[in-house]
């Protein structure tokens, strides 16, 4: 997780929470500084940048006066840059906001440019970022517009909107900018989650951590196997958020394309049975506070025979195969470690629900599914999401979902998580969520 940024500006001593408004050359400018005032009745210190573009459609002047601050709108200014201000700005906040967002700068943002203020600060931040995009409905819809998105909701960023409605350019459609008390209330939550982040880190610290990851393979002959989707992402990206908040952390992976997270212990299988033996090993070798069960273990299991089939052989030699159902190591876990200082044990549960229901009943059916697996299981924490949309799941780079957690008395409390985010983001919320149900009390 990105440590927050600590520079402050001249005269930002009030403590308020940090918003840098980036305002794009989008017709949608001419809320900004509505958008601003609702930003600072809602106790935040704004501070704009304008794109050269957005300078022609609202006044730098009505929004430095709303703002109480000069706006910032040049890159290459030798009054601000004496002390590298475009850096101290990038330092500065603790949410950037841009507000509208052109197709323009999605781009320029998605490709890593720095031509300027805003797209140089984008660059340049740590903060997280959340865009309200707003334009012509082909322009949003637009593949290029859609493929810049998505690379930037998969490094982090949140967007908000656009809404569908009649457009300035006179099509109906979807592209206007999110009413901007909506978006400001957006920003206050990823604010107020991002403190909570903030508070539970200490919680973390020197606790151990086993996380399972990835599929696992169930061979049938000396080659051929049996596996699912999972890339291993979520998996990963808990592993990785634990220990950037110093948590002691075990990665038992299963076969994937992806890098160690810096200072993380890894122990790679590739059966059902190596996990379990492993996820134990890991168990045994110290006191664990928390199992993060995210592999997709494969639920097939068979003895497969010894040599690689020869393909007239194969249909046959399958038909004999004696199929089993595979040990469901998370469920044989907890019945195994049962006293009073075992570790917490959280499940992840990827479901399917038919297509064309609405929002509610899909909520409710996975919500009724994931309650039936934390108690079957005995877990003490489930996070459930949806798979076979997009945006979801296995091989997505964004995931969202619910974390359901249980009290002793056996209460179980339900926390959805919002519009997808990348994994690494929804790890940091998890992590959050999970030391405030699992340890309260233990905080910063
Ligand atoms: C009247 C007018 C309205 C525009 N509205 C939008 C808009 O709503 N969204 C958008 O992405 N581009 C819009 N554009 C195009 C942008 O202004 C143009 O792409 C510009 O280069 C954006 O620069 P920026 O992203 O650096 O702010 C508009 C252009 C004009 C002339």
């Amino acid at each position: 997780m990105a440590e927050t940024p600590s520079v402050a500006v001249p005269g930002d001593r009030s403590g308020r929470r940090r918003v840098l408004l980036i305002v794009a050359g989008g017709i949608a400018a001419y809320k900004a500084p509505e958008l601003v005032r609702a930003l600072i009745a809602a106790g935040c210190a704004v501070q704009v940048v304008l794109t050269p573009a957005a300078r022609a459609f609202v006044s730098e002047l009505s929004l430095a006066v709303v703002s109480t601050r000069p706006v910032r709108s040049s890159l290459l200014d030798p009054a601000e840059e004496g002390r590298v201000g475009h850096i101290e700005l990038a330092d500065w906040p603790d949410l950037v906001l841009v507000a509208p967002g052109t197709a323009d700068l999605l781009a320029r943002a998605a490709a890593g440019l720095a031509d300027d203020l805003a797209a140089t600060v984008l660059l340049a931040t740590r903060a997280p970022v959340m865009w309200a995009p707003a334009m012509n409905t082909n322009m949003w819809q637009h593949p290029a517009t859609q493929h810049n998105l998505a690379t930037l909701r998969a490094r982090g960023a949140d967007f908000v909107g656009p809404d569908r409605g009649s457009l300035a350019c006179g099509w109906i459609g979807e592209g206007r900018m999110i009413d901007p008390a909506q978006l400001v209330a957006a920003a206050l939550e990823r604010l107020d989650h991002l403190a909570q982040e903030t508070a539970s880190a200490g919680a973390w610290s020197g606790r151990r951590v086993v996380v399972s990851a990835g599929p696992t393979r169930t061979y049938i002959d000396q080659v051929r196997f049996i596996a699912n989707a999972s890339t291993g992402a979520m998996g990963f990206a808990l592993a990785g958020a634990a220990r950037a908040l110093g948590a002691d952390v075990t990665l038992v992976a299963g076969p994937v394309e992806l890098a160690t997270p810096p200072g993380v212990r890894r122990v790679d299988v590739e059966t059902a049975a190596q996990m379990h033996a492993a996820i134990e090993a890991a168990i045994v070798e110290g006191p664990t506070d928390l199992v993060a069960m995210v592999a997709a273990v494969s639920d097939l299991d068979v003895d497969p025979v010894p040599d690689k089939l020869e393909k007239a052989a194969l249909l046959p030699a399958l038909a004999g195969l004696r199929w089993r159902v595979g040990v469901d190591i998370l469920a044989a876990l907890t019945a195994r470690h049962t006293a009073a200082d075992r570790p917490r044990f959280l499940g992840f549960a990827a479901q399917t629900v038919a297509d064309g229901l609405d929002a509610q009943t899909v909520e409710a059916e996975l919500l009724r599914l994931a309650r039936l697996k934390l108690i079957a299981k005995r877990v003490d924490a489930l996070f459930v999401n949806r798979v076979g949309v997009p945006g979801l799941g296995f091989a997505s780079p964004t995931n969202a979902g619910y974390l359901l957690t249980r009290d002793p008395s056996g209460a179980i409390a339900v926390d959805p998580s919002g519009p997808p985010v990348a994994k690494d983001r929804l790890a940091g919320w998890l992590l959050a969520r999970l030391s405030a149900a699992l340890w309260p009390g233990a905080s910063a």
